[in-house]
């Protein structure tokens, strides 16, 4: 008998009877369904002081930070439209320009990179990175047709936004 939706509610009842309506339980829930390596997991628990690391920028730096971190999600958006538009070289294109090491202009990398803690600095490199191999993975997928390890690249560069926004602020 083909009752997919019955099985889902009884998966439902099964979490809820496993785990009470706790929140840990609901984290746990949220952080098993991510794909890629938040192995440090730095969001855990900070939800309700702000743990987060505060990092002293000077205001020039900060704000072309920030106008930076804008131009990165408009990227990852623009990535997204142009995956589901199924134009992979458009989305390797977005991520080389406005994620990529070439996304930051004349010596702001260093600028920014000098007032960073190790940490920081260690997950700015990893996006700029992950942005390089989902680009070379979007351009083999428009060779291929195989859009999956694309996916997944994208993913585990989110989740580099996610883990440095978690661990980090700017005073
Ligand atoms: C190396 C650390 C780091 C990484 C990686 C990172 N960010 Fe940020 N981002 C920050 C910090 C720090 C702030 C300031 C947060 C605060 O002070 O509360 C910020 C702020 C932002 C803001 C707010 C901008 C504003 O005008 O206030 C946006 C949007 C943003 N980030 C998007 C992204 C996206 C999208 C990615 C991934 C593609 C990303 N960031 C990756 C550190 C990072």
């Amino acid at each position: 008998m083909n009752t997919p939706g019955l099985r889902y509610s009884w998966a439902a009842v099964l979490a809820l009877l496993l785990c009470g309506a706790g929140t840990a339980c609901l984290a746990q829930g949220m952080h098993t369904g991510t794909a890629g390596k938040s192995v440090e997991d730095p969001g855990a628990g900070r939800h309700r002081s702000d743990a987060r690391t505060l990092v002293q920028f000077p205001p020039e730096v900060k704000r072309e930070t920030l106008a930076t971190m804008r131009m990165h999600l408009q990227g990852l958006a623009e990535i997204q439209q142009a995956m589901a538009a199924g134009d992979l070289d458009a989305a390797a294109r977005v991520a080389s320009m406005k994620l990529g090491m070439s996304s930051m202009h004349g010596d702001q990398a260093q600028q920014e990179a000098r007032y960073m803690p190790p940490g920081m600095r260690e997950l700015g490199a990893r996006l700029h990175r992950q942005a390089g191999e989902f680009a070379l993975a979007a351009q083999d997928a428009a060779a291929t047709g195989d859009v999956r390890k694309a996916q997944v690249m994208l993913g585990q560069m989110m989740q580099t936004c996610v883990a440095c926004h978690a661990a980090y602020r700017l005073k």
